[in-house]
């Protein structure tokens, strides 16, 4: 089965990019950002997001829409501060371009200004290795 991990990190705190080593470690596989566009075809992509401004940034659209015919799914990890997810504004990316998008989703809490301090933390980091294994074990 071929994978992609590929992420979007814009704060300084570099939460996104974080989870996308943590998933990186948990998959003996290189995370590279979006700026990087697919080779080849993929069965399972491993999209890693942020909510900003209660979206998520335009360089995930972007990537989505330059790699639309080379993506089999999409498996949507994201953190906010708030705790909402981005599922919902990266589905909709997904459907415009159709590309197929799983249902299941990993998503956190992060850490934004004062709020939830050291998060993603050891548990989030370990409920992601979890969520990616039970993927890549189960296709
Ligand atoms: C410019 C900006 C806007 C944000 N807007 C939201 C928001 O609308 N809702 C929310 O829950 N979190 C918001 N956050 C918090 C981020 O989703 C959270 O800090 C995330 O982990 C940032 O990932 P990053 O460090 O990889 O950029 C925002 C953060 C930044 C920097």
């Amino acid at each position: 089965m071929a994978i992609e991990i590929r992420y979007f990190t814009k704060s300084k705190k570099g939460n996104t990019k974080k989870l996308a080593d943590c998933v990186s470690k948990a998959l003996e596989k290189e995370a590279l950002t979006v700026d990087n566009d697919l080779t080849e075809k993929v069965d399972t992509l491993f999209l890693i997001n942020a909510m900003y401004a209660y979206n998520v940034d335009k360089r995930i659209k972007k990537f989505l829409e330059r790699n639309k015919d080379k993506i089999g799914t999409v498996y949507n990890i994201n953190s906010s501060a708030s705790g909402a997810s981005t599922y919902k504004a990266v589905k909709k990316a997904c459907d415009k371009y159709n590309i197929n998008i799983s249902d299941k989703e990993f998503h956190c809490r992060a850490s934004w200004i004062n709020i939830n301090k050291n998060r993603p933390n050891e548990e989030d980091f370990k409920n992601l290795e979890e969520f990616v294994l039970n993927i890549v074990n189960n296709n």
